[in-house]
């Protein structure tokens, strides 16, 4: 039995169960932090992820795919997400169990889409490189997937420990040593040369070789916390080896076909498909989910919660 936060990431992420699987194992790995008292989501992407977490659901019509662009360029390493119109409507059949005080992230067209969700007080256009547009001591919790992203990111948990309240909690997502090894594109082509691989170029779409540069070890992401004024409370690994390389593939080299097949559905005949589709997936998506190597120190990410 799938518990029903990763029913809605599979449904919501049909065409690309392997985000489906990513984000249920990030859920798992931050169960025991809390969005209390003001709170913010750092680089809250379309909100969709923090959403399920807070146990919100959608109509199982509804998906992450609703609303793309230039998908004639997807292997371009453009962000076919990042389009938004007036017809953007997500399909909400249950409230999250808690608000959001603010969703921030540098793309309009996605914190619109957030907007919408009825989980964020307010949104916040902003770009994560430069000094945060918040008051000192102005949240009480703080999460954050994204620092991986950011060009410095020493800087930025300085500015995150500067916003945070001296009684508040700073939950990090941020990539372990052990990553550069799983990703097929950096172990099989940037390390070694062989053109035999340069195609994995398109697969990887700038997404490992980006984060890779960001890869630390526990010691020197704690060093960074330190000279940044944090303390780690919590700190667990998840997202095992054999996990991240079927995420690596995924269905990723086949979206832009399967969103077409999926327009020239009819309206009457779509829901059945994608019940099956769903269906099926389960049945291979949640026993994958279960072999996950609990707080395993290769495994691929941290899991940190913070306070100063
Ligand atoms: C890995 S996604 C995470 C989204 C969401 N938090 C989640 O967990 O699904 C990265 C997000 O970081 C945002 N981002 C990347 N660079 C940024 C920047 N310089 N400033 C603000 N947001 C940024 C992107 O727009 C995207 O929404």
């Amino acid at each position: 039995m799938a518990s029903e936060n990763f029913n809605q990431l599979l449904n919501v992420f049909w065409l690309r169960p392997e985000t489906a699987l990513w984000r249920y194992l990030d859920i798992e790995a931050m169960r025991d932090f809390q969005f209390i008292g003001r709170s913010l989501d750092f680089g809250c992407g379309d909100g969709l992820f923090s959403f399920i977490r807070a146990g919100g659901e959608f109509d199982p019509l509804f998906d992450a795919f609703q609303k793309t662009a230039n998908l004639d360029r997807f292997y371009e390493k453009v962000d076919v997400f990042d389009a938004y119109d007036d017809s953007y409507a997500p399909l909400v059949a249950k409230k999250p169990d808690y608000q959001i005080t603010v969703g921030f992230d540098h793309k309009p067209n996605l914190l619109k889409k957030a907007a919408g969700l009825g989980l964020y007080a307010e949104t916040v256009v902003g770009d994560g490189n430069e000094p945060l547009s918040f008051a000192d001591n102005s949240f009480d919790t703080i999460f954050s997937n994204i620092v991986y992203w950011l060009n410095d990111p020493e800087s930025v948990m300085a500015e995150l420990c500067r916003i945070l309240r001296p009684s508040g909690q700073l939950c990090l997502m941020l990539p372990n040593v052990t990553l550069p090894d799983y990703s097929f594109f950096n172990r099989l082509f940037v390390q070694t040369k062989d053109p035999a691989w340069s195609w994995l170029d398109e697969l990887d779409r700038g997404r490992l070789s980006d984060n890779i540069k960001q890869a630390a070890s526990d010691e020197q992401w704690r060093e960074i916390f330190g000279s940044a004024g944090l303390k780690v409370r919590r700190h667990t690994n998840h997202l095992s080896k054999h996990i991240i390389q079927a995420w690596d593939i995924g269905f990723r080299p086949m979206f832009p076909a399967f969103l077409k097949a999926v327009e020239a559905i009819p309206d009457d005949r779509l829901a059945d498909v994608k019940s099956e589709w769903v269906e099926s997936l389960k049945r291979f998506a949640v026993p994958f989910a279960a072999t996950e190597i609990h707080d395993n120190p290769t495994n691929a990410f941290h899991c940190y919660v913070l306070s100063k």
